[in-house]
């Protein structure tokens, strides 16, 4: 296995049985798989050092008006209870982050019809006034191309829409049919051509998906080049369609993390809440399989509770300060820092 790792790592990709022979070498052996992380790993401390980034995640709408098979946050959810922040409680948010040293905000949210381009224009122009230095990330979903490039021009300068599924088939299966593929896809495209940082990504287990399927996200990946690279495990919320499915599986998210690295050293890659909820030390885990990115959530916690988009989802209800100070204690303890 360890020849197939050294060849990922120097030519940053292998040939599809490769990626097969590698992905299932992983799974089922022990060896294998710490030494996929290990490679990981060390190609993302050559580029970042121990040092991991922060970015204060504010989940600024739970009404979406999509019907995503998977999510909780979908519009016929009856039973998920719905919040829309307020333009002001957002900017004194992403303020008390920057207080205690938070740089990157990420404006996350369903897609919503009541946040406009120009209330987030608006928005965003106030908090790069009030936050100087601190960088806008948007988490919006899909929208117009010119709506893209208004709020780049009011000052948001990277924008994370996972691309969800790279197999058209696939990602048909888990979206009702008023979504479509090749927007979402036009979508990462025109946002990278404005100038955004644009991050793709998908969920790891989501029903249906096979191994093939990953290798095929890998691939579009390593066509579009994102950025930022966001992947998940999939987490079965009852009140979804994909309520009677299990969840996916830790160990192969770490895995793809950890391929994820080795194609793209110098993207930034978060340990995402989905690893955290599933295991308590899911960021750390996350870390150690090549990621550089913690995204501590910022969200006021009157509202935190309702963005389910799964069960489960892993919330703390201790204040901004302490929630970073614990993060750093854990980092430190394998040998990193915020
Ligand atoms: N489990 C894990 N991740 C999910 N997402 C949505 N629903 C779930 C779920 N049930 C992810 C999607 C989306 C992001 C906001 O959250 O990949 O892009
Ligand atoms: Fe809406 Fe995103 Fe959830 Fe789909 S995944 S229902 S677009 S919040």
């Amino acid at each position: 296995m360890n020849q197939l790792i050294e060849k990922l790592s120097t030519l940053r990709c292998l040939e599809i049985k490769e990626f097969e022979q590698l992905i299932s070498a992983c799974v089922k052996c022990d060896d294998s798989f710490n030494q996929l992380r290990d490679k990981a790993t060390q190609v993302a401390r050559e580029q970042f050092g121990c040092g991991v980034y922060m970015r204060g995640l504010v989940e600024i709408s739970s009404y979406c008006k999509n019907n995503c098979y998977y999510c909780g946050l979908r519009r016929d959810n009856r039973n998920a209870s719905r919040y829309r922040l307020s333009d002001g409680e957002i900017l004194s948010t992403c303020i008390e982050g920057y207080e205690v040293g938070l740089r990157t905000f990420v404006l996350q949210g369903g897609e919503d019809a009541a946040f406009t381009d120009s209330r987030l224009a608006n928005l965003i122009a106030q908090i790069r006034h009030n936050c100087p230095d601190a960088i806008v990330t948007l988490s919006l979903g899909e929208r117009s191309k010119e709506s893209y490039q208004r709020l780049y021009d009011a000052g948001a300068s990277r924008y994370l829409l996972r691309h969800e599924a790279a197999s058209q088939s696939l990602y048909e299966q888990i979206h009702p049919s008023d979504m479509s593929y090749d927007n979402r896809i036009n979508c990462i495209k025109s946002l990278a051509e404005i100038g955004y940082q644009t991050g793709m990504g998908m969920m790891v287990g989501v029903p249906g998906q096979t191994i093939e399927h990953l290798i095929n996200d890998i691939l579009l990946m390593r066509e579009l080049r994102p950025k930022m690279i966001g992947i998940g495990t999939f987490i079965s919320h009852p009140h979804t369609p994909f309520g009677i499915h299990t969840s996916g599986d830790l160990r192969l998210t770490y895995i793809i993390i950890a391929i994820a690295r080795l194609m793209h050293p110098q993207a930034y890659i978060p340990a995402t809440t989905a690893l955290q909820t599933l295991s308590a030390t899911g960021y750390i885990d996350g870390i150690l399989s090549g990621a550089n990115v913690v995204m501590p959530n910022i969200t006021p916690l009157t509202v935190r509770p309702k963005y389910e988009i799964y069960k489960g989802k892993h919330h703390t209800t201790t204040p901004i300060a302490e929630t970073i100070q614990s993060l750093a204690q854990q980092l430190s303890a394998i040998g990193y820092h915020l």
